[in-house]
């Protein structure tokens, strides 16, 4: 690959783990690029219940994939020329994602335009597949995770932070069926790379978890 020498950070983990925010933290530390994938899945998902595309017809969802036209600048996530960021984290929205993420034309619609983020100097992946599938020669590969309660708490206020309403019960089931499919479905499940460092982060604030992957990649560098 043309550019597998440029570095590589992957953040895998399940849903509300914290993986975003540290994602960005250690990006931002480093001056690297940033890829948020499960905003491609949200996107798609987005425009598929926009255009009342079905789930049934994964051809036309593919295609809603292939052709997305997105644009990441600062806090803004660009549809055309309309702002996204806050739409597309709605649960309503996640939960659609997430069936769309067990699509297997999807995901291969969606590839190539994830390959296209590792720019100079650097990246940080955050998803599902980002050490497994999409970066498997990533320089390293984290797999963040967090208790069911611990997630399920975080999304609570980071739904409520955003003016969305949340119920804590609702949200565990939620988390627990989306578990459920990022984990079983026969592509690209969610799993950590056998060569990922494990952080479970269901008692740390976040700079605790930017601190330790930090720490880690400073011995990637001291060893290459
Ligand atoms: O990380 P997130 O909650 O924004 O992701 C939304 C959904 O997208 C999630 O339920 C699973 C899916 N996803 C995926 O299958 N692969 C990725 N690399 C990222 C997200």
């Amino acid at each position: 690959m043309p550019n597998s020498h440029i570095p590589v950070i992957t953040i895998d983990g399940p849903t509300a783990s914290g993986k975003g925010t540290v994602a960005h933290l250690v990006a931002e530390r480093l001056g690297f690029h940033m890829l948020d994938s499960g905003s491609l899945y949200r996107l798609t998902a987005l425009q598929a219940l926009r255009r009342a595309v079905p789930l049934e017809d994964e051809h036309g969802i593919a295609k809603l994939a292939e052709h997305l036209q997105v644009t990441f600048t600062g806090g803004e996530i660009l549809l055309g020329h309309e702002n996204v960021a806050h739409a597309i984290r709605a649960e309503e929205v996640g939960n659609m994602a997430s069936k769309i993420a067990a699509l297997p034309t999807v995901r291969q619609a969606l590839f190539a335009l994830q390959l296209g983020f590792r720019k100079a100097p650097g990246l940080v992946a955050d998803g599902r597949d980002m050490g497994t599938v999409i970066f498997p020669n990533a320089q390293l590969k984290i797999f963040l995770t967090a208790s069911t309660q611990a997630r399920a708490e975080r999304r609570y206020k980071q739904l409520i932070g955003k003016g969305f309403s949340a119920n804590m019960n609702d949200l565990l089931a939620d988390l627990q069926a989306r578990d459920e499919r990022d984990m079983n479905r026969a592509v690209a499940p969610l799993a950590p790379a056998a060569d990922a460092h494990i952080i479970d982060s269901s008692n740390m604030v976040a700079l605790e978890a930017v601190d330790e992957v930090l720490k880690l990649w400073a011995q990637v560098r001291h060893k290459s």
